[in-house]
């Protein structure tokens, strides 16, 4: 599996929050997940990512103590899963896929109810009711019947019965499916926020939706953890090349056979404008190589215009499918 130890600059503390080990989950003889392990640090917003029947509700909803896993255990804030479910549901608040909400009761009774059931006290529920409806901007629609909302809306207040409690961490299942452009962005924005102030799983198949939300992303594919890191390490290391990508006013087949030469390049390809003068150019070279400096010296040598110098990033559609028809997950 690809991923430690974590290389990312995400906090200085790294108290360990979510430790799974070695989770697996039969469904009568099917294996809906496979000794899933990892771990989720204080304060990280983790992606859980993976296409239809992958496993990813069957692993939030072991962690949030809704299912109990075959084989393997699990702590959440520091807590097992299995010994002490109260405790793991004190500190944590959970999303789940399919949220039950009451329709003909209103967004404040909702949530005042979810914190008697959560047991908080009266002040306290009060309180929090308050500051999730302030927290979540819920405060226009405080007053109205659930049924009557819209699915954005609706989302909000799910995501606000599971901050009720204040959990330290937080489990969301699919949160913006359904969501449009807008409201999905927003509710992104949202989780965004919490950044170091709560540790976040987020599942999803929305691979845009790892890259702008989370700082790391965990790959899971038929029930077995492919992979875990940010979305840069994971591209150096699933990536077979460099790639470079230069635009530069100059002498076309002149500019192409110069970069051709220079140590390192594999490939070149070029996309030269009507006046056969500005090409963007695609240079690849070994994975381990940063073209960039030499390319801006030998530009500059020969006196041509750089316009544009940058690498090009796999995108985590890349790496996801690279990930997954690995025949045997990324070692
Ligand atoms: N109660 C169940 N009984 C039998 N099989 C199940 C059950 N729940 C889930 N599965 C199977 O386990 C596998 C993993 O399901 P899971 O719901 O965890 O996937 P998922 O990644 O959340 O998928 P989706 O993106 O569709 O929500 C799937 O093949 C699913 O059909
Ligand atoms: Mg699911």
């Amino acid at each position: 599996m690809i991923g430690s130890p974590p290389s990312y600059t995400v906090n200085a503390y790294n108290t360990p929050m979510i430790v799974a080990r070695g989770l697996t989950k039969l469904y009568g003889t099917f294996p809906a997940i496979t000794e899933v392990s990892f771990t989720v640090h204080r304060g990280e917003i983790v992606g859980l990512l993976g296409p239809n029947g992958a496993g990813k509700s069957t692993t939030i909803r072991i962690l949030a103590c809704i299912l109990a896993p075959t084989a393997g255990t699990a702590e959440v804030a520091g807590y097992n899963i299995l010994r002490n479910s109260v405790a793991v549901r004190r500190h944590l608040g959970y999303m789940p896929e399919v949220i039950s909400l009451y329709p003909e009761m209103e967004v404040t009774t909702y949530l005042d109810f979810v914190g008697t059931m959560k047991r908080l006290g009266r002040r306290e529920r009060q309180q929090r009711v308050a500051k999730v409806i302030d927290e979540l901007d819920l405060g226009e629609v405080a007053r109205r019947y659930i049924g009557t909302l819209s699915k954005g809306y609706r989302q909000r207040v799910g995501l606000a019965q599971a901050l009720l409690n204040d959990p330290q961490v937080l489990i969301l299942d699919e949160p913006t499916i359904g969501l449009d452009p807008e409201q999905a962005a927003e509710f992104r924005a949202l989780i965004r926020g919490m950044k170091g102030q709560r540790t976040v799983i987020l599942s999803t198949h929305i691979l845009s939706e790892v890259r702008t939300t989370c700082d790391r992303v965990m790959i899971i594919h038929r029930g077995r953890l492919l992979a875990l890191d940010t979305p840069t390490n994971l591209t150096l290391k699933l990536r077979d090349a460099s790639e470079v990508i230069a635009h530069i006013e100059g002498p076309a087949a002149m500019i192409e056979k110069t970069l051709l030469d220079l140590p390192g390049v594999r490939e070149v390809h070029s996309d030269i404008a009507g006046n056969g003068r500005l090409g963007s150019y695609l240079i690849k070279s070994a994975p381990e190589i940063d073209l960039r400096p030499l390319l801006v010296e030998t530009i500059t040598r020969q006196g041509w215009r750089l316009f544009e110098l940058r690498s090009r990033d796999m995108d985590l559609e890349e790496i996801f499918h690279r990930v997954v028809s690995s025949p045997l997950g990324i070692q």
